[in-house]
């Protein structure tokens, strides 16, 4: 028999909902939206927009997202479920505003099921012009009724995942006095280093964007600036914070590290699962990436109900508890943060099925 898409086994609770293959032959669209469940309310998640190599690669990459989606907003007490669209393209050559419409109007055809928002390769201004054509998109920018950019929140839900964590290990939920190292001065990370410096932290920084290293500089001179992440990953830190691209724990990096806790606002972090047990052999508390990076979906799931910056602030605020709950769970039940993060997720679920 062969296998279906939507899970190894039809019909165990892994599956995923609803998978939806888009074409539009004028404008060149080709597009998968996967939906992993909408037990706990709509699926919520972004819009990929890449040169994926096959059409394969893209289903598999959708999947997986779209499943990670639901963790994240499960965990984040968000009343959504996990969904993902991908766009399959290069940005660059293939995005087109016709595009974009023919891509609203599947959503629209969805009937809610699935509200998509940004994500690699799509801006707040396609989201403009997506909403044209469907009222289940989100991310917008303020002048078409959005809330616009969502590293603030994004950041200061790192900044108190990074707060529940020194509690956590520290007995006192500041960085005052600690040395914390950033990669990834970009969006997320330049916000979270004024958070970290108004604490009281002393901040270490890099970037391979000379413009994004300068622009922190001149915000926060007393920052310090190292010239790669290979270096900042074996200074002496309290706190390594990940906030460039995906996979910034690797083997190497795990071995090296001399921080007592990895706190950032990359997606996926974890080289390869089994990184989170290395992280925690060497002692080194991991706050699980999808926990403590969940100010922007809290963000653009609040804009579905009239943008409050403050309603918004006050859930992203949240992630304290949130993160706080998570290292209580791993150490009641023996497990690493990572998977007590995935435990706690799971049991919301359960209970909405
Ligand atoms: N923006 C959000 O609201 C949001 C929400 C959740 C998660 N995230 C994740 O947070 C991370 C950062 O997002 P962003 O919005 O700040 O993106 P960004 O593109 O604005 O910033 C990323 C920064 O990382 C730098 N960078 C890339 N490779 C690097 C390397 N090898 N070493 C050092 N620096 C490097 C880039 O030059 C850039 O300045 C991403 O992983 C993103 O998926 C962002």
């Amino acid at each position: 028999m062969p296998q279906s898409v939507l899970g190894p086994h039809p019909g165990t609770r892994h599956a995923h909902e609803q998978v939806v293959f888009c074409g539009n032959e004028p404008t060149g669209l080709r597009a998968i939206i996967a939906i992993y469940s909408t037990a706990l309310g709509p699926a919520l998640g972004g819009t990929r927009f890449l040169p994926y190599v096959s059409e394969g690669e893209a289903l598999a990459d959708v999947l997986e997202l779209s499943r990670a989606m639901a963790y994240k907003n499960a965990l984040a007490g968000l009343d959504h479920g996990g969904g993902k669209g991908v766009i399959i393209g290069d940005p660059a050559v293939d995005k087109s505003e016709g595009l974009l419409l023919a891509y609203g109007r599947f959503l629209e055809s969805l009937g809610g099921r699935y509200v998509t928002a940004c994500d690699v390769g799509t801006y707040v201004a396609d989201m403009d012009v997506v909403s044209r054509a469907t009222r289940f998109a989100t991310g917008r920018s303020e002048v078409a009724g959005g809330a616009g950019d969502s590293s603030v929140l994004t950041a200061l839900g790192v900044f108190q995942g990074m707060r529940a964590s020194a509690a956590h290990r520290w007995g006192s939920p500041t960085l005052a006095g600690r040395t914390v190292g950033v990669s990834g001065v970009g969006k997320v990370g330049r916000h979270l280093v004024g958070h970290l410096v108004d604490d009281g932290a002393s901040v270490v920084v890099t970037d391979i964007s000379e413009q994004a290293v300068e622009t922190v500089r001149r915000e926060r001179p007393a920052v310090t600036v190292l010239g790669s992440t290979e270096e900042l990953v074996r200074a002496d830190l309290d706190v390594f914070s990940p906030c460039a691209l995906g996979h910034a724990l690797t083997d190497e990096v795990v071995a090296v590290l001399r921080a007592a806790i990895v706190c950032g606002g990359a997606n996926n972090q974890l080289a390869h699962p089994g990184t989170e047990a290395q992280l925690a052999s060497r002692g080194i508390l991991y706050a699980p990436d999808y926990c403590v990076n969940a100010g922007g979906v809290i963000q653009v799931a609040d804009e579905l109900r009239g943008f409050s910056f403050e309603r918004a602030r006050a859930k992203a605020e949240g992630i304290f508890a949130t993160t706080a709950r998570v290292l209580e769970v791993a150490d009641a039940e023996g497990v690493p943060p990572a998977a007590a993060a995935d435990r706690l997720a799971e049991r919301r679920m359960e209970s909405a099925r």
